[in-house]
């Protein structure tokens, strides 16, 4: 039987005592994490979500039956316990702990709950697999790492709400049964019972409701809202995942990014301690591309993008005159110094990863100390190779490598292998935070499948003044007012000004290819706002759990999310998503096609 509290309050959580407190009469509450039997002495590791706490159980001042008990505690064990705090002295101090050098003499004690044996070592350097872990994440959660992680995720959105408060936000809750919100991805529909044959659609983002509030004349809004998006699942996508999500009127881009330069630099200094320098550094997406091959650059390394394609002009090498023809460009990365990296069969592998950027091929040369290698050599004149050694500044002991093709997959084969070769040749420096807002995007990007425009952003991003007479004759090289916030390579928010004219938003709508019945049976309700005095406006919103994630230096969005989904959008701890009843389905009035077996 598990004993009860008996009016036993504690005085302060394991991690909290120092050594000022020595002396005290204490009660702690907490699991059991380690017990050690030393014959007259039992010690146990009491753990609570600060931290832990030794605790020690001597049989020489305890009564036989109380110390008898203190040796059946096992792992897991919900204890509390009553005694005096002491100094551990000599090598009794424990200097891996952070409250090493105390520990409590029990004097009293309850096992307020048992346990079975976990399914895995509650400690940080458990081995267990990820989906064992997510089965029984409430084990997960008791570890220190991830308890560390959900504490800096409370922290993170405690200064949103801090911050944009003293900014004179309001914090305004927006409907999470609606209307399709347009983000990119696949809705998630709620079907509804009393208008059968109906859906609601989860809100992929609060974008239209947050222009309505600025219509509304509550002109500085945020929200931390609940996001749902039925897309591909990556390291750094969840189904369900949460924005810091924001909106202003009566501002143009700069004001909007310098609001949020102030939010970054606060959020920066308490919780990591790092000083973010402002303003943050600006590049266009243009320029991004060219340099990085990603409108998402990583800036802790340089292995900058070079563009070769004017020195092949008149090559006679089919594979770059074809890539010349079809527009495209041929471009490179040199590995400075890497030479001796690379073996053969390492070469050969870079070809395959870039093929899965859709890359034909990739082209290497490697200035070896016994000469210049490379399987095209034979194809490059003298002059070729003199023009590209100056405008790649490959020396020898570089390794050069090219890609020759339409831009857009040059662009995603150098920009990912540039990626990995940093992280193999171990070039990203640690504890760097480099924050750039990457700005002028184009408005619209070709949907080779759907034949026809989509918006890059969203359908309500503003094309940029000096092109707005291009979105008839020339949509495709329309720039727009948004710009993303980019932290070591992840896009952690994006963000445009607005349009906010009904007659540009039909032609916005046109472009991507929607007839005006079409626009108005989807978004009337928003048009029609639009004729009541719209305010200019704009906003943004950062991915809460992708900054939680870079914050903590964690490798996956899964760590920073107390219950997420894996890779196949499924909750292996509750089973979701999951069947339903027959008379759960007749009262919705739907009926299933296919069932999963
Ligand atoms: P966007 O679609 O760029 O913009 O989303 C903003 C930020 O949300 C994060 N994010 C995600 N995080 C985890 N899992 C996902 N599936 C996921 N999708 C997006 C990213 C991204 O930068 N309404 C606009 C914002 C605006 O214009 O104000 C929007 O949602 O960090």
């Amino acid at each position: 039987m598990s004993e009860l509290l008996g009016g036993w309050k504690r005085t302060n959580y394991c991690a909290n005592f120092t050594k000022a407190d020595a002396g005290k009469q204490v009660i702690l509450m907490g699991w059991a994490n380690v017990r050690r039997d030393l014959g007259a002495l039992v010690f146990v590791q009491l753990r609570d979500r600060t931290g832990l706490m030794q605790i020690v159980f001597n049989s020489n001042t305890m009564n036989e039956a109380d110390f008898a008990r203190a040796c059946t505690i096992r792992s897991e064990y919900v204890l509390a316990v009553r005694g005096e705090l002491v100094l551990r002295t000599g090598d009794m101090v424990n200097k891996n702990m952070p409250t090493g050098e105390l520990e409590v003499l029990v004097g009293e004690f309850k096992i307020l709950s048992k346990s079975e044996t976990p399914p895995f070592d509650i400690t940080d350097d458990c081995k267990a697999n990820e989906l064992l872990r997510l089965k029984y994440r409430y084990l997960d959660l008791r570890r220190p790492a991830m308890q560390k992680n959900l504490i800096m995720r409370h922290k993170i959105a405690f200064v949103a709400r801090e911050y944009f408060d003293e900014q004179n936000f309001l914090e305004i809750e927006t409907p999470i049964l609606t209307k399709s919100t347009p983000e990119g991805a696949r809705d998630y529909l709620v079907p509804s019972r009393v208008h059968p044959g109906k859906f609601y659609a989860l809100p992929q983002s609060p974008q239209l409701f947050k222009q309505l509030l600025m219509l509304a004349g509550y002109d500085r809004y945020f929200q931390i809202a609940r996001c749902f998006r039925d897309e591909d699942l990556r390291a750094d996508r969840q189904p369900d995942f949460t924005q810091i999500d924001i909106e202003m009127s009566f501002v143009e881009d700069v004001d909007v990014q310098s609001v949020n330069e102030g939010f970054l630099q606060r959020l920066f200094k308490e919780t990591l301690n790092v000083d973010i320098q402002l303003p943050l550094p600006r590049l266009k997406y243009e320029e991004a591309m060219a340099r990085y091959g990603s409108d998402k650059p990583d800036t802790r390394f340089g292995l900058e993008l070079v563009d070769l394609t004017d020195i092949f002009k008149k090559s006679e090498f089919s594979v770059f005159q074809n890539a010349i023809a079809a527009g495209g460009s041929i471009r490179a990365v040199n590995a400075k110094g890497a030479s001796a990296d690379f073996s053969r069969k390492e070469l050969d592998a870079m070809g395959e990863f870039v093929k899965t950027y859709r890359a034909k091929g990739l082209i290497w040369m490697n200035d070896k100390a016994d000469g210049l290698a490379s399987p095209v050599l034979k194809f490059l004149t003298e002059d070729e190779i003199a023009a590209v050694r100056k405008a790649a500044n490959f020396e020898q002991g570089d390794v050069l490598f090219l890609v020759a093709d339409v831009n857009k997959t040059v662009f995603a084969a150098l920009g990912a292998l540039r990626l990995k070769l940093a992280e193999k040749l171990n070039l990203i420096p640690e504890h760097r935070y480099n924050l750039l807002w990457v700005t002028e995007f184009p408005l619209l990007e070709w949907d080779e499948e759907e034949q026809r425009y989509s918006a890059m952003h969203h359908p309500f991003t503003s094309p940029m003044d000096e092109d707005l007479e291009k979105l008839d004759t020339d949509p495709g090289n329309v720039r727009a007012k948004a710009y993303d916030i980019v932290l070591n390579g992840v896009e952690i928010g994006g963000g445009s000004i607005r349009i906010h004219s009904q007659e540009l938003q039909k032609k916005m709508f046109r472009a991507l290819g929607f007839t005006d019945e079409q626009a108005e049976y989807r978004f009337g309700f928003l048009m029609d706002a639009f004729k009541f005095g719209p305010p200019p406006h704009g906003g943004m919103a950062y991915g809460l759990d992708r900054l939680a994630m870079l914050i903590t230096g964690s490798t996956s969005i899964r760590d920073v999310i107390a219950f997420p989904k894996v890779q196949n959008a499924s909750c292996p701890m509750t089973g979701a998503p999951d069947f339903v009843d027959d008379k759960q389905l007749r009262e919705l009035n739907i009926a299933c096609t296919k069932i999963e077996e």
